[in-house]
């Protein structure tokens, strides 16, 4: 350590060496490192997290990102270096890295420290958009890259061991909540699940509550009851057990926790503890901007639905660029919710352009007229979720959303408008002036975007670099990044 030029620079190492100090000392004591969490003092990290936010019209409720602490200390630029100019903190920066390397330690919350620099130097510095395949699809290519990168290199994620089969370690792997169980698996057993996953709690950035919210309501709810009570009671007790006989839920207040749903009432099963609906990700298909889910710390989850838990034949490979697309648009679907409705009331048998149908005749196949349709129209139904969207990204159908408040999954690092087109309810009436409108160039592009922005949402057994499952991992990496722990 040579950094004494100064009394400043002989000062502020020493207070680095306390900070150290205080971890490696309290390390031996407890099994993890004391955390005063401040939730109200987040890092704002992810500009695009931010942006969402901003966005949705009905969000006012989030903790105010712009002040950061006042008192601006030492401890403050150790998990912050983004926002540190002067050369003398970088140095700092770098001597603990150095300490790092020494020791060996592997301290999770410096790491992401490491992690958040090298993110912002890519965002700002590398021009990596000739890493992927088509950087037009990403926010910030080079930023994304890293990002992803750098989770691969750090993340590590503790499952908890507690709670019985089937209703934790397990969940659905077919029909539509097939994303809930196969997220479990691969994190449990998956060989990609197992690289991130760590049996060393202190070693962990994350901590995954492995439960269904689908078997809970097969299992534990009464049918035509309406009472989700059994799902909040199940949650709540299953919170008891962790956060007893682990420290680890109690010592940042859940910030840090992360549970996944696909299923309608997921959102209602977190309200099974005040502190996994207000502090802890809760990874949910129905990402409702409207009813509770906060796109700061929530991640939206997509909607996959493999009837026999396969991606059906006819989308499981990209369709040939050539083949012709007859129909303009398409959809047929059951016609619950309040959007779906005026949907079918406006272009229901109007015009041969829209095939809009509710119920599909049999002698129709739901597949063929994706791959012969240009657009997909995906209206939400009874939530804001639908595996539509999924399903046309597959047949390079360009989906067109139709929803409010939902906030689309890993719309922090994807552009949607890349590869969908959005209409307004309100714009329903005009739907084919909107789609005929499209010019030809843009039409072809954003086809050309869904081929690239495919494997994001493809849901392989075993886990592939990149693919959906990865893409879920990446969203609550962002939101931990996010998150500052001191
Ligand atoms: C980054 O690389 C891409 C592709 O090579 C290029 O089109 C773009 O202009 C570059 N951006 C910068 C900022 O250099
Ligand atoms: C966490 O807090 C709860 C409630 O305050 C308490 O019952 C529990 O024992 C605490 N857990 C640990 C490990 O100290
Ligand atoms: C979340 O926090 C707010 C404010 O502290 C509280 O009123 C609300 O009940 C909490 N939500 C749940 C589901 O516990
Ligand atoms: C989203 O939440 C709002 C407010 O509760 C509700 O009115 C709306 O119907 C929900 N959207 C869907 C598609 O469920």
């Amino acid at each position: 350590m040579n950094m004494s030029r100064t009394h400043g620079s002989v000062l502020l190492t020493a207070v680095i060496i306390v900070v150290l100090i205080l971890f490696s000392t309290s390390n031996s004591k407890t099994p993890v490192i004391p955390i005063n969490l401040q939730l109200q003092n987040k890092l704002n990290f992810n500009p695009h997290l931010h942006a969402i936010a901003r966005s949705s019209t009905t969000m006012t409720s989030f903790p105010v990102l712009r002040n950061r602490n006042p008192t601006f200390n030492v401890r403050v630029c150790i998990s912050d270096p983004f926002f540190v100019k002067s050369i003398r903190y970088i140095n700092i920066y770098r001597s603990i890295n150095q300490l790092i390397l020494q020791t060996g330690s592997r301290l999770p919350e410096l790491e992401l420290v490491r992690a958040r620099a090298a993110i912002q130097r890519a965002a700002t510095v590398r021009n990596k958009s000739q890493l992927l395949p088509n950087a037009d699809i990403y926010h910030n290519p080079a930023e994304f890259y890293q990002s992803y990168i750098e989770m691969e290199k750090r993340f590590k994620v503790y499952v908890y061991e507690e709670g019985e089969w089937p209703l934790v370690h397990d969940g659905p792997c077919k029909d539509i909540y097939t994303i809930e169980g196969r997220f479990i698996e691969e994190m449990e057993q998956g060989r990609r699940g197992r690289y991130f996953r760590t049996k060393d709690a202190q070693k962990a950035h994350v901590y995954f509550m492995p439960f269904s919210v689908t078997w809970m309501v097969k299992y534990l709810y009464k049918p035509d009851s309406y009472d989700v009570s059994p799902l909040q009671q199940f949650v709540s007790d299953y919170v008891r057990i962790i956060s007893t006989k682990h420290p680890f839920w109690n010592t940042t207040h859940a910030a840090d926790h992360f549970m996944l749903s696909c299923h309608d009432w997921g959102p209602h099963a977190s309200k099974g503890n005040p502190s996994l609906y207000n502090s802890s990700i809760r990874v949910l298909c129905n990402a409702n901007s409207s009813e509770g889910f906060n796109p700061q710390k929530d991640v939206s989850l997509p909607e996959i639905n493999l009837r026999d838990g396969n991606i059906p034949p006819k989308l499981a490979s990209p369709p040939p660029p050539s083949s012709p697309r007859p129909h303009l648009a398409f959809f047929a679907g059951g016609v619950h919710g309040p959007i779906r409705p005026i949907l079918l009331q406006h272009w229901k048998g109007r015009d041969p352009d829209l095939q809009v149908y509710d119920y599909l005749p049999k002698a129709l196949d739901y597949y063929s007229f994706m791959l012969a349709s240009k657009y997909c129209l995906c209206p939400s139904g009874y939530e804001v979720a639908s595996p539509r969207i999924v399903e046309a990204i597959y047949s390079e159908c360009v989906p067109v959303i139709i929803s409010q408040h939902y906030v689309l999954p890993f719309s922090d690092v994807l552009r949607w408008e890349a590869f969908s087109i959005r209409v307004k309810v309100s714009e329903v009436v005009q739907l084919k002036q909107i789609l005929t409108s499209v010019p030809e160039e843009k039409y072809l592009r954003l086809k050309e975007n869904l081929r690239a922005v495919r494997r994001h949402f493809v849901l392989n057994q075993p886990a592939e670099r990149f693919d959906v499952f990865h893409m879920i991992l990446h969203s609550v990496w962002l939101r931990r990044l996010n998150l500052k722990l001191e």
